[in-house]
């Protein structure tokens, strides 16, 4: 990846957008000739949040999502959402070859199958929903990797590449004099004045006219009470290299997911997802994925958080006056990151967007919220609390090992080379006790998400502090 410099001093500028995803990185390519001044401020470096741990299917194939969308609003709003992603799907195509991006970009034909005969009217439902919608759906009863499947089926028009050459060619294409990138530049606190936003960093303010919070956790957005209307999925991924090279991928529709797609001569699988507030005991969630893939010893394995919407659609559009968010995908980042920077750009251009409705953050009530709403307040409170009781401490016998520093929580965690880190236990957010996360030895808030080094750096939020120890 291409490095960025620190921002250190003062600036104005008149579009800032908070975040170097996808989403932020796309919307800098779409403005890339607007006159105004357009500034992108990432935490860390590019796509090192989110975007870089995806799994980068780019499909508009999402398990059932139409017919949870047809449940849950209307046939027409599902058709909508399938248009909008069938858009992003060809932007992305568009971008690629114009820019001639290097990104590793293949077909790749997506399936959607059941093993359980529970299921088979689902797999029919949706099949149904995406050949009136004129999309040409064919039958399978087989995977093309030989696996047999009660029912299902697949569709072309899909494709994987790698998200972060991607991102890294469309966020040079957008460079240019007035058009800049800071990584390692923090928004801390974000504060409205007469017209003006004025964003903090640890080193300088900045001053603008529009700010766009694509930060896939949006931090300092109170008002519009986040926690209660998404929540974070954890899911896991295994990478192990095969022989035989596959063009497809695929994912169930059951609970839990499982999804495969191929990069390259590796394998990737994905599945024991989870709501963050429960079942996070990685070691265990890993160990099953493993089972269930009969993957022993994967070359590679992470994790990542989606944040989830109570109805299934994203949350992209205009929060207040000159404020903009983008967040919500419910794992299918790489179409919907894309589908942000289009809306937005609209918005930010005072042009009318076919899908700002559809995607607004001031929809309205649907009858599938009225039944998660209350169940996500209670998952909140849960893991607060459930967090506070020290049972989890079990999950690690001796290593690390936790007691308290000028009476304050501190674990301190052996590595391999005998050399100990020591690191505050409470998240600077809201105070979750964290998780340590055996598999990838990082300190893990189970709230919402924050996630930590095993020195204490934040390497994602919402906190915007470290959790180091400080003699
Ligand atoms: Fe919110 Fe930790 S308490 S991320």
């Amino acid at each position: 990846m291409d490095k960025y410099p620190k921002l250190t001093k003062n600036m104005q500028t008149d579009i800032l957008i908070v975040g170097g995803g996808l989403t932020g990185g796309s919307l800098f390519y779409q403005l890339r000739d607007d006159k105004r001044k357009v500034t992108l401020v990432e935490r860390s470096t590019l796509g090192m949040g989110a975007t870089g741990r995806s799994s980068a299917k780019i499909t508009f194939l999402q398990e059932n999502i139409y017919t949870k969308l047809a449940n849950n609003f209307d046939e027409f709003i599902a058709s909508l959402y399938y248009e909008s992603q069938k858009l992003a799907i060809e932007k992305m195509k568009e971008i690629i070859k114009k820019e001639k991006i290097d990104c590793d970009f293949k077909a790749s034909s997506s399936y959607l199958y059941t093993l359980i005969e529970d299921e088979v009217e689902d797999i029919k439902r949706e099949k149904e929903l995406l050949s009136s919608f004129k999309e040409l759906v064919k039958e399978i009863d087989i995977l093309p990797n030989g696996m047999k499947v009660k029912k299902g089926f697949y569709v072309n028009d899909t494709y994987v590449f790698h998200p972060l050459k991607y991102l890294n060619a469309i966020a040079k294409k957008g460079i240019k004099k007035d058009h800049e990138i800071y990584e390692n530049t923090n928004v801390i606190n974000v504060v409205k004045k007469d017209d003006l936003y004025y964003c903090y960093t640890k080193d300088a303010i900045i001053t603008c006219k529009e700010l766009v919070i694509a930060t896939h956790y949006p931090n300092f957005l109170v008002p519009f009470l986040f926690p209660i209307k998404c929540y974070l999925e954890k899911s896991y991924i295994l990478a192990k290299k095969e022989k035989d090279m596959k063009e497809f991928n695929a994912i169930n529709i059951s609970n839990p997911i499982y999804s495969i797609r191929y990069y390259n001569e590796f394998k990737l699988v994905v599945g024991a997802s989870h709501n963050l507030c429960i079942k996070n005991n990685d070691t265990e969630n890993v160990h099953e994925l493993q089972q269930l893939a009969n993957i022993k010893n994967p070359t590679y394995i992470w994790s990542n958080h989606d944040i989830m919407t109570l109805d299934d659609l994203p949350y992209i559009g205009v929060l207040k006056e000159h404020l903009y968010l983008a967040t919500g995908y419910n794992t299918w980042g790489m179409t919907n990151a894309t589908l942000a920077s289009l809306v937005l750009y609209d918005l930010l251009n005072h042009q009318e967007n076919r899908y700002s409705n559809l995607l607004s953050l001031q929809r309205g009530i649907s009858k599938v919220k009225i039944i998660k709403y209350p169940l996500n307040i209670f998952s909140n409170v849960y893991s607060y609390m459930h967090s506070k009781i020290n049972v989890r401490k079990k999950w690690y016998h001796d290593n690390p090992y936790f007691t308290k520093f000028d009476g304050k929580n501190v674990a301190i965690y052996k590595d391999k080379t005998g050399k100990e880190h020591i690191v505050y236990i409470k998240c600077p957010h809201l105070k979750c006790n964290l998780i340590f996360n055996r598999v990838e030895e990082t300190w893990d808030c189970p709230c919402h998400g924050s996630r930590f080094t095993l020195d204490g750096k934040c390497i994602m939020g919402p906190s915007n502090y470290d959790i180091s120890y400080k003699k």
